[in-house]
């Protein structure tokens, strides 16, 4: 289909499609060439501004602003109050150039999380945009449904620029979702997580945390302190973000209801399962149905981050440690609203992969994390050189593959979300060490690995294999941890998608 849609949307006619290079080898650019107007233009800045996040003085912050150039309007949308940027809103299949100027006083890039483009504009560290400058991405978006977003990607700098506010949603609808009429507009609600650390005159301190990374000891949620949120006594679609730079968060009701799930980082389950918590890491998306219809006016329901561990069996330091329980958001039900939602039983079609169809079924390419000397953290036994590749991170295009990473729970343990560039991929099996066996039972009732994901969690000991395709581009893509102190330390790596 995505075929389909290039040639329709490139404009070329059957003849003229023999005559061009094949499908793999067209790039972003080669699109942008053939394809002169997009369907959307935005202006996107990265500025240093304020907001007002406590009572008092107004927090120094760094923040996305932009506008719709061309387009519909709703494109973007500003989430008011907050140090976030606007919401960006596409329909599948759907060109879109953002014009972006970077007005900060330090080197950025902007990445697309989640997306399927091609490298040139998928935030590769070495696309840096200096200060003052600009850098126009152009791509097709052709993800699925869902709720992916957006970020800084500078090597050893994104974890200071994501925590002094740069971030943002990037929506993406298609036919397949709006059959389901899930709840829409003031009932589908971004829920945003994040910790940060205030002084005395409302400004962010920002420590990079050492080895377990950095631990806010305030959590806002879409970048504002989270008071009560009125809702009426209705179905409602959550959607959770993590974009914490390391805090992982065991979501759960407080009545202990359980999450009805309905997506994951690449969109749409194809039905709904139940979880009694849900485990976000830094990175991660997943959406629920939460259901407020039996609730009377006046009535709580509370949103809370349970008890875990994150690091072998301690929970961190600090004020609110990792792993430590908090709540997180009330839910206040203000009005009493008849509504007849009922949710489909099918949601959407997720084409499987299949081991069997895996070029490397019997000899999987493994990949460590692991502690080197001096202490860091290490993917792939490295860490991230700009230009360089290791043998074992050459892929084929249009070849699906099995991936096998281990957290290797040496002395110091700890979860690491990776986090793979360009594609979605699926989680096929897990395994854990005995020795590790008791804070994972803390866990692993909240992994969501039915559908599309490009972050995955794994706590120590554990291991993850994963089958995943490399299709339509050819380049260097990373991937790398996404708690953000542990990428920006080098626990990140290249891949090549060669031809
Ligand atoms: Cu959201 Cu490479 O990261
Ligand atoms: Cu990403
Ligand atoms: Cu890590």
């Amino acid at each position: 289909m995505k075929r389909r849609e290039f040639i329709k949307l490139s404009g070329l006619g059957a003849t003229a499609v023999i005559c061009a290079p094949p499908m793999e080898m067209l790039s972003q650019a080669m699109l942008r060439a053939q394809h002169e107007v997009p369907d959307i233009i935005i202006n996107l800045r990265a500025v240093q501004t304020t907001s007002q996040i406590l009572s008092g003085p107004p927090t120094n912050v760094w923040k996305y602003e932009g506008e719709v150039v061309q387009g519909p309007p709703e494109t973007l949308q500003p989430i008011l109050d907050s140090y976030l940027g606007p919401t960006i809103r596409v329909t599948r299949g759907q060109t879109i150039r953002i014009n972006f100027t970077n007005n900060l006083p330090e080197t950025t890039l902007m990445h697309w999380h989640g997306f399927h483009v091609s490298p040139d504009v998928d935030a590769h560290p070495r696309y840096t945009v200096p200060p003052g400058q600009g850098y126009v991405y152009e791509f097709q978006v052709t993800n699925r449904a869902g709720t992916y977003w957006y970020h800084p990607h500078p090597d050893t700098l994104t974890g200071g620029q994501a925590y002094r506010g740069l971030a943002g949603l990037f929506l993406v609808t298609d036919d397949e979702e709006a059959a389901l009429h899930l709840p829409s507009g003031e009932f589908d609600l971004p829920i945003v997580l994040q910790d940060r650390t205030f002084d005395a005159n409302n400004q962010l301190i920002y420590q990079t945390g050492g080895m377990t990374g950095f631990i806010g000891d305030t959590i806002l949620v879409d970048g504002r302190m989270p008071r009560y949120m009125p809702v009426a006594s209705r179905a409602y679609r959550l959607r959770f973000l993590n974009g914490s730079n390391s805090r992982a968060y065991k979501l759960a009701w407080s009545d202990s209801t359980p999450f009805t799930v309905i997506a994951t980082d690449g969109g749409l389950l194809e039905t709904a399962v139940q979880r009694p918590y849900l485990m976000l890491v830094p990175g991660e998306r997943v959406e629920v149905i939460a259901d407020f219809r039996h609730m009377f006016v006046g009535q709580r329901k509370q949103l809370v981050s349970q008890a875990f561990s994150p690091m072998g069996n301690t929970v961190g330091g600090g004020t609110l440690p990792n792993g430590a329980p908090f709540t997180i958001m009330n839910f206040r039900c203000r009005r009493r609203m008849r509504e007849d939602f009922v949710l489909p039983e099918r949601l959407s079609t997720i084409v499987r992969y299949h081991l069997e169809d895996a070029i490397n079924r019997d000899n999987p390419r493994v990949f460590a994390i692991s502690m080197g000397m001096p202490m860091r953290w290490l993917l792939n036994g490295g860490t991230f050189e700009m230009n360089t590749v290791a043998a074992n991170e050459i892929v084929q295009l249009n070849t699906l593959e099995v991936w096998d990473l281990t957290n290797q729970a040496g002395m110091m343990q700890m979860y690491h979300p990776i986090h793979i560039h360009g594609l979605q991929f699926q989680v096929i099996e897990r395994q854990i060490l005995p020795a590790n066996a008791a804070a994972y039972e803390q866990v692993r009732y909240g992994y969501v690995d039915v559908g599309w994901k490009d972050t995955v969690m794994l706590m120590p000991g554990e291991r993850v294999r994963f089958l995943l395709k490399f299709e339509d581009f050819v380049g260097k893509y990373v991937y790398h941890c996404h708690i953000l102190e542990h990428e920006d330390m080098g626990m990140m790596r290249n891949y090549e998608v060669r031809a």
